[in-house]
């Protein structure tokens, strides 16, 4: 998660991070100590600490081309074999939290599902975000699998919107998929948590009660997450002029109205809505592997091999290059005022 959340989410969080822990041994004792000390260590630059979250690239395959994103931008595809997802897991022994997603369709790695039952075997609090435009198959083995969380994303209600954000996606067949997957989990009794991700852009904005109406009349989703459309230079390149304009200007005012109007709308509905923005916690918490084992401080960050941030299959423990020169460089960048590290240039992360 690149910004911050407030309170009343943190706390809900450590809650899901406890009950996939429950009943703690001394090895959950120790990694929760090293979230804790990860977490008091935020305003330092140098940290003595591991990594208690990890995102983990599945796949850079898509079945959509949205707007937004820049995956159609990629000229080769790759995929994480299930070896190389272990050596990963394996070099992160302090992880708490796996988010199995990066830039591609998570589903379309045949192995995520072994992989979110391994990690579970771990006791990790794991979780994914897909844009469920999916066949039969899939909805059924994600309403099997050993997920703690399933995110949904999407950015409209209205099907040609949505089309437009989600170019090739069909809001008909998300919704669709969606009652399939509440039908699935009450027959199989798995125990999973459904929620939606969504963009605010200058034309969502006010729409933002629609996604909890979408929500509350599906009768699966618990929580929305909400994220600025970014205007990160990286992403701002290959940004068409149309959707230049759909930044919303000046987020970080907004942000505090839209967080007081998620406070309200999350009493109305009995639905947890939040935002995430404000100074990047990349640093201090978590550590970004790529489909092809390039690690990095975070899943924005796309030049994995200058500088060399890592890869999974040349370190053995992660924790150790999470903590070396190169990384407190950046921490460093995010806690001065200036620009940041230069792979930082222009996150609206860098508060
Ligand atoms: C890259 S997608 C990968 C997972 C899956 N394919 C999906 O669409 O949910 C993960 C999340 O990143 C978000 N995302 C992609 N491009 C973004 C951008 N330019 N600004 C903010 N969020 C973005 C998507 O909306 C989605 O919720
Ligand atoms: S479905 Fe997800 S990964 Fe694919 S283009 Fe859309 S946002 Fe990007
Ligand atoms: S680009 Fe830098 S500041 Fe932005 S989220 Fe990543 S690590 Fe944090």
């Amino acid at each position: 998660m690149e910004g911050a959340i407030d309170l009343r989410t943190r706390l809900k969080y450590l809650l899901m991070i406890l009950s996939a822990l429950w009943p703690p041994n001394r090895h959950d004792l120790w990694r929760l100590g090293n979230a804790f000390r990860c977490i008091l260590s935020q305003s330092k630059e140098k940290v003595s600490s591991k990594p208690f979250y990890a995102q983990i690239e599945p796949t850079t395959a898509c079945n959509l081309s949205c707007r937004f994103c820049l995956n159609p931008t990629l000229t080769v595809r790759h995929t994480l074999s299930y070896d190389d997802f272990l050596q990963a897991l394996n070099g992160l022994p302090t992880l708490l939290m796996l988010n199995l997603q990066g830039l591609g369709e998570p589903t379309l790695n045949k192995d995520l599902f072994r992989m979110a039952s391994e990690a579970r075997r771990r006791k990790i609090y794991t979780f994914t975000v897909t844009n469920l435009n999916l066949p039969e198959l899939i909805i059924d083995k994600l309403a099997q699998s050993d997920f703690s969380a399933i995110n949904i994303s999407m950015e409209s209600i209205d099907p040609d919107q949505y089309s437009w954000y989600r170019v090739g996606g069909d809001l008909a067949l998300l919704e669709q998929n969606l009652q399939m997957l509440k039908e699935k989990r009450e027959s199989y009794g798995t125990d999973f948590v459904v929620g939606i991700w969504t963009l605010i852009t200058e034309d969502t904005i006010d729409k933002v009660h629609e996604i909890f109406q979408f929500a509350k009349g599906s009768g699966i989703i618990e929580r929305i997450q909400f994220v600025f459309l970014t205007d990160k230079k990286s992403h701002l390149d290959n940004y068409d002029g149309d959707l230049r304009k759909q930044l919303v200007v000046n987020r970080r005012a907004t942000a505090s109205d839209i967080r007081k109007r998620l406070r309200a709308l999350s009493k109305e509905f009995g639905i947890l809505g939040y935002l995430v923005e404000g100074r990047c916690r990349w640093l201090w918490t978590g550590i970004f592997v790529n489909a092809e084992g390039y690690v990095a401080p975070c899943c924005n960050i796309k030049n994995y091999r200058e500088p060399a941030w890592g890869n999974i299959r040349l370190e053995e423990n992660l924790a150790e290059v999470w903590q070396g020169n190169e990384w407190n460089m950046v921490r460093k960048g995010i806690l001065s005022e200036s620009d940041g590290h230069p792979s930082c240039t222009g996150c609206p992360y860098l508060y």
